[in-house]
């Protein structure tokens, strides 16, 4: 249904289609194919994924019903949008320590994108050298090789990273946003399909029910805290909340868009794709014996096995990474964009001045965690190289408190039965949703900020 987008001078989503695919955009990423399974395989497996879908219900979505309502309020950017409902009040940081989130997030996210990139390109090259190909193997001991020799090599983990970022740069400074909600519209939807076929053929392996033991049946005597935090860590950053990103996409968001069945579709969409990707993942995984605990290389290592057992393997290889690089570009474009809108509209600087700086600041920051693997593998910081901090520091403490500030800022600007936030999230009464509003607002003013405060602490081992 095509409709005019709202009457305000800003650029806006046109259609409701629009504002689910814009979302889901920036939402499904390399956090559902790369991040879920190696986080649930090294927490292990489906006590950590319940823990995740429950912080998911009552952390995640409701900061970004929260997020989304804020934004289309004040048709602001993240640090305005609380200026306009707070003035004179320091509210507005929270929106400067998203643009500090978007930079820690982006660090390492460019370097899993550039692995990506790599792996098109090695998967393309098995394609033409068929079962010669160094990735046309199913030997754990293989394919991990191939990901070492990668991540090893300082020269090339830094040129694929910046190969990422000047794609993302490119399509930024063009402001061709438009043509990526297109393009991710179409895309989206193959990458679904092709996550299913990857799953039938990994859940028809000779031993592929290992795997989804691992991951469907739970064992919560295995659960620590800090894997509790870890997988609200994870909520948030599947999400793309807490840190302004969804508070820029409500703004956009036309009038007449139903803000909490939005999100709601948003969150069920994405939670189905790292269960797919689950799905694809750990039956193989047990299947050719590999280690489920490898971390961030488990994706490098298990998928290139799984295509290499299923007939035309090389080609859905070639596909599957090239939606993988296409979901990634929608997320990178959402969390760079934070610091650009920022840069053009407070330094008034032109949006390709902006995304030039922006860039180079990324690729200064990010080098650290290109080279942790090879040059800086000796450089530790609170015990942990630099791609692993980034990593930790983003998802599992700005985030959560990025989060945290916005319960409490929704707690303490409009309480419980504000007329103001009810409106936005009812359309003015529109909506027959009065039940889904008072659920969501007894969750947010009380149960988001308690349990982020508890996990939070209590996963930093502050209460130990
Ligand atoms: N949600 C994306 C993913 O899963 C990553 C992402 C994009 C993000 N924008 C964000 C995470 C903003 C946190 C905040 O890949």
């Amino acid at each position: 249904m095509e409709r005019k987008a709202s009457p305000t001078q800003r650029d806006a989503f046109a259609t409701r289609l629009g504002v689910l695919a814009a979302t889901l955009g920036s939402a499904v990423g390399l956090g559902n194919i790369w991040k879920f399974p190696y986080l649930t395989g090294e927490n292990g497996g489906a006590a950590f994924v319940i823990v995740y879908i429950v912080a998911t219900l009552f952390v995640g979505l409701p900061v970004m019903i929260s997020e989304h309502a804020i934004g289309r309020m004040t048709r602001a950017n993240a640090t305005d949008a609380f200026r306009k409902l707070a003035p004179k009040t320091p509210w507005w940081l929270v929106g400067v320590a998203g643009v500090l989130s978007a930079f820690f997030i982006m660090a390492f996210y460019s370097e899993v994108a550039g692995w990506v990139l790599a792996y098109i390109a090695k998967s393309g090259i098995s394609l033409f050298q068929g079962s010669a190909g160094a990735l046309a193997t199913s030997d754990p001991l293989a394919t991990s090789a191939v990901f070492n020799e990668l991540v090893s090599d300082p020269l090339w983990s830094l040129i694929v990273q910046w190969v990422a970022l000047i794609g993302v740069g490119a399509i930024i400074a063009a402001g061709v946003s438009k043509g990526i909600e297109r393009m991710t519209k179409r895309l989206l939807p193959i990458l679904f399909v092709l996550l299913l076929v990857v799953c039938i053929r990994s859940l028809t392996l000779d031993g592929a029910s290992e795997g989804l033991k691992f991951l469907f049946k739970p064992d919560f005597s295995q659960l620590t805290s800090s894997a509790v935090l870890v997988a609200m860590g994870l909520a948030f950053f599947k999400l793309s909340v807490g840190m302004g990103t969804m508070i820029t996409y409500g703004s956009y968001y036309p009038d007449d868009a139903n803000i909490p069945h939005n999100a709601i579709r948003v969150m069920l969409a994405d939670v189905l794709v790292s269960l797919l990707a689950g799905m694809a993942i750990f039956p193989a995984v047990f299947a050719f014996g590999f280690e489920p605990a490898a971390g961030p290389s488990l994706l490098f290592i298990t998928i290139p096995a799984v295509f290499s057992s299923m007939p035309f393997g090389s080609f859905f290889m070639v596909l599957f990474f090239i939606l993988s690089a296409v979901a990634a570009t929608g997320a990178m474009v959402s969390l760079v964009e934070v610091p650009v809108a920022l840069l053009h509209e407070k330094l008034g600087w032109s949006r390709i001045v902006s995304t030039v700086v922006t860039v180079v600041l990324l690729a200064a920051i990010g080098s650290t965690a290109a080279l942790s693997s090879s040059t800086l593998a000796n450089f530790q910081l609170f015990g942990k190289n630099m791609f692993d901090l980034f990593d930790f520091a983003s998802s599992n403490i700005l985030l959560p408190l990025g989060g945290f500030f916005i319960s409490l800022f929704i707690t303490w600007r409009f309480g419980f039965g504000n007329k103001e936030l009810v409106a936005t999230l009812t359309n003015n009464g529109t909506l027959k949703n009065t039940w889904l509003v008072k659920t969501f607002l007894a969750i947010i003013t009380v149960v988001t900020p308690i349990a982020v405060l508890i996990i939070l602490l209590d996963g930093l081992g502050l209460f130990a």
